[in-house]
């Protein structure tokens, strides 16, 4: 069990370079199963969860190898497994983006109900009836999930909900279907975007990605060699800003998509904070006590996003005022509020609502990181916390970032890592 030990008081100052995204790099590596020959991906982000899907993909027949510069390679020539291991898939979320790629490249695939962050009931009936509507047979024994798609054909598809993982297996599974497949009312998150242009790299026809439909032409052999850059983690470019606006710094951040983060910039600017976008960089100025943010929603992209609210909810019990937190997306995402009230925190909640009052003040204390960004959340606030605050289970942490505790080290804050 790792402890980050936080000493407060120390604004972030200076300049970072935020890490490729996690959650374009997972079902970038699951669609990797695609291609029959070499993959070099550039800015994978070195985490557990990156970790683990390599343990899967090693499991069913791919060699897997960092390169010293952090480059990734996986050579996916040979043969491939379509029975996913059971215990570690368990253990992840992501691995449902498997599905896709399984049955794109052996027309079949086996897998179990994955798990991941408790964050909610997490299902998979979105991957599971797009997958059958482009004509994949399946079953489920013994709580395994069989899937046959031997006779995949392109389909139009209408999801109930614009998810993410739903969407991003539709778009694996349907590269290999006959015909063209639309998906409508489509996540428009950036991660689809980026998982279209690998698909695009690797030899496939994949268009409309950010936008509600998408449009996949099935079919078309991949290329053999392909080498590609994940985009820059948004979320992990979000939380840096919410600590510089926390500790009332000054930070710039390098590769940055602004747009990508435009929904939490207009929060940060709301709470007082100067902000300047580059190209690529996003420069904040933290005023010296952040102002009212009145309320935040938690939407689909380009709405403000559900893996920045735990963050900003550790922001607002130190603003000015009062700040409304509204979590649409998933229905237990509070669970750093009970966290943050050691520390003085002050706020009520109701279901998916939650009432924050910015105190002065946060002080150091003993907590514990419920889920991963949960666990980023109490670490800004021990930042912004006087004394010592003592973040227990920090490696559910490690999931999403590439170690939190240097990054912020970086940049002027004292955090030490205990194991
Ligand atoms: C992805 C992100 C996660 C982020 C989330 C929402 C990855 C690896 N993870 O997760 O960090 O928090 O998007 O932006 O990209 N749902 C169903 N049925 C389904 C699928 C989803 O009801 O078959 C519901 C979920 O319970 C949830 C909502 O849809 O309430 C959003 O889920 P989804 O967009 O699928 O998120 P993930 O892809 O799991």
């Amino acid at each position: 069990m790792a402890k980050f030990i936080v000493e407060g008081g120390y604004p972030l100052v200076g300049t970072a370079k935020v890490s490729g995204a996690k959650n374009a790099a997972l079902p970038i590596l699951a669609a990797s199963l695609i291609c029959r020959g070499q993959i070099r991906l550039r800015g994978c982000p070195r985490l557990r969860d990156v970790d683990n899907m390599l343990t899967i993909l090693a499991d069913l027949g791919v060699c897997c190898a960092w390169e010293p510069n952090g480059g990734l390679t996986l050579d996916t020539a040979d043969g491939v497994e379509y029975v996913m291991p059971q215990r570690i898939s368990k253990e992840l979320r992501s691995s449902i983006f498997m599905l896709g790629p399984l049955l794109a490249r052996c027309g079949k695939a086996v897998c179990t109900y994955p798990g991941g962050c408790e964050i909610g009931n997490r299902p998979i009936d979105l991957h599971l009836s797009g997958l059958s509507a482009l004509g994949v047979q399946i079953r489920e024994e013994r709580g395994l999930i069989l899937c046959d798609g031997s006779a995949m054909r392109g389909a139009d598809i209408h999801l109930d909900y614009p998810s993410v993982g739903a969407t991003e297996n539709i778009m694996m599974a349907a590269v290999a279907a006959k015909g063209t497949t639309y998906i409508r009312n489509a996540a428009r998150e950036p991660e689809t975007e980026d998982l279209q242009a690998f698909l695009n790299a690797l030899g496939c026809d994949v268009s409309g990605a950010g936008t509600s439909s998408v449009r996949v032409n099935g079919g078309l052999p991949p290329k053999a060699y392909v080498q590609y850059d994940i985009m820059p983690d948004r979320i992990v470019a979000g939380t840096l800003l919410c600590g510089a606006a926390m500790t009332g710094g000054e930070i710039t951040l390098n590769n940055v998509v602004p747009q990508h983060v435009g929904s939490m910039l207009s929060k940060l600017r709301e709470a007082g904070c100067v902000i300047a976008c580059g190209e690529k960089s996003v420069a904040l100025r933290a005023p010296k006590r952040l102002g009212e943010i009145k309320m935040i929603e938690t939407l689909p992209y380009p709405g403000f996003p559900t893996d920045m609210q735990a963050q900003f909810f550790s922001l607002a019990t130190i603003a000015d005022g009062i700040c409304v937190i509204v979590e649409n997306v998933f229905e237990n995402r509070f669970k750093h509020g009970p966290e943050l009230t050691r520390m003085g925190a002050i706020y009520t909640q109701k279901d998916r609502t939650t009432v924050i009052r910015g105190v002065k003040e946060l002080t150091g204390a003993q907590v514990v990181a419920r889920d991963l960004r949960g666990g980023a959340a109490l670490t800004l606030a021990g930042l912004a916390a006087t004394g010592i605050t003592t973040i227990h289970e920090a490696e559910l942490i490690d999931r999403g970032y590439e170690r939190l505790d240097a990054m912020l080290c970086g940049l002027g804050a004292h955090v030490t890592r205990e194991v």
